[in-house]
C-alpha cells in the first residue's frame, strides 16, 4: 500500500473535482488516495478518495481575517491538511516554528497533517541538503506527538521543474528523514517524496526505500494523468 496524495494548489473547480473523484471510483487500487483542494472546494471524501486541505491556521479561533481553522476544515468531511508546503515557506515566510503550531492545530482537530520538508537550490549547492530535512522534521513535527502523521520530502529545486533528483538521492533523503523520525520515537511515519512525480516515473520511485508514496502537484489535475499514477505506483 502506498500513499497517493495530489496537491492541487490554487488550480481546479468544484466541477472538476466531481469528475477527479468520479474517474477514480472506478479504479480497484490498495493505494490510499488523497486530494488536497482549495478551501472552496473541501467537502466529503468517496469511498476510495480522501480529501484534504493545503493549509491551516496557526490559530484556534478569532480575529484572524482571512484564515481557516482547523475546526473549520474538520467539519468539511477532509482528514488530511497539507503544511509547510514550500509555497507557504517561500511566499508566508512560514518558519518551522509555524509549521509546527499548524501542525498541531490539525492534530487537535483530527486531521491528518502532511508536514513538506526540502532544501532549496541554494541550499541543495551549499551541501545542506540533510540540515535543512533533518531540521525541518525535528523543528515542524510536535513534540510526543502520538497521532498519526504524515511526513512528504519536496526538493524545492524540483517542483514543477519537470526534474528529478536520482534514485540515491531520494533514497539518501528518505533515510535522513527516517533516522531523525526514529530518534523522536516516530518509527513506521509515512515519507512521501514529492517534485515532479508522473505516471512514467512513479513506480521506480516508489519502489527506493522508505518512500511510502507520492505528492503530486501538476499531473493530479487531470484524471488521464492521476489515474494511471493511482495504477503504476506498487
Ligand atoms: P509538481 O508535481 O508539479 O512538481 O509539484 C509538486 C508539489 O509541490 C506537490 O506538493
Amino acid at each position: 500500500m502506498k500513499i497517493i496524495a495530489g496537491n492541487w494548489k490554487m488550480n481546479g473547480t468544484r466541477t472538476a473535482l466531481a469528475e477527479m473523484l468520479d474517474a477514480i471510483a472506478g479504479v480497484t487500487t490498495e493505494n490510499r488516495v488523497i486530494l488536497c483542494v482549495p478551501f472552496t472546494m473541501l467537502r466529503n471524501g468517496t469511498d476510495n478518495v480522501a480529501i484534504g486541505a493545503q493549509d491551516v491556521s496557526a490559530n484556534v479561533r478569532g480575529a484572524y481575517t482571512g484564515e481557516v481553522s482547523g475546526a473549520m476544515i474538520a467539519e468539511t468531511g477532509a482528514k488530511y491538511v497539507i503544511v509547510g508546503h514550500s509555497e507557504r515557506r517561500m511566499y508566508h515566510d512560514e518558519t518551522n516554528d509555524i509549521v509546527r503550531a499548524k501542525a498541531m492545530r490539525a492534530i487537535e482537530n483530527g486531521l491528518t497533517p502532511i508536514i513538506c520538508v526540502g532544501e532549496t537550490m541554494e541550499e541543495k549547492r551549499a551541501g545542506k541538503t540533510f540540515d535543512i530535512i533533518t531540521d525541518g522534521v525535528r523543528e515542524s513535527v510536535p513534540e510526543n506527538v502520538t497521532d498519526d502523521i504524515i511526513i512528504a520530502y519536496e526538493p524545492r529545486w524540483a517542483i514543477g521543474a519537470g526534474i528529478t533528483p536520482t534514485a540515491q538521492e531520494i533514497a539518501d533523503a528518505h533515510k535522513v528523514i527516517a533516522d531523525t523520525l526514529g530518534y523522536m520515537g516516530l518509527n513506521g511515519t509515512p515519507i512521501l517524496y514529492g517534485a515532479s512525480v508522473n505516471a512514467n516515473n512513479v513506480a521506480d520511485i516508489v519502489a527506493i526505500k522508505n518512500v511510502d508514496g507520492v505528492l503530486v502537484g501538476g499531473a493530479s489535475l487531470k484524471p488521464q494523468e492521476f489515474v494511471p499514477i493511482i495504477n503504476n505506483a506498487k
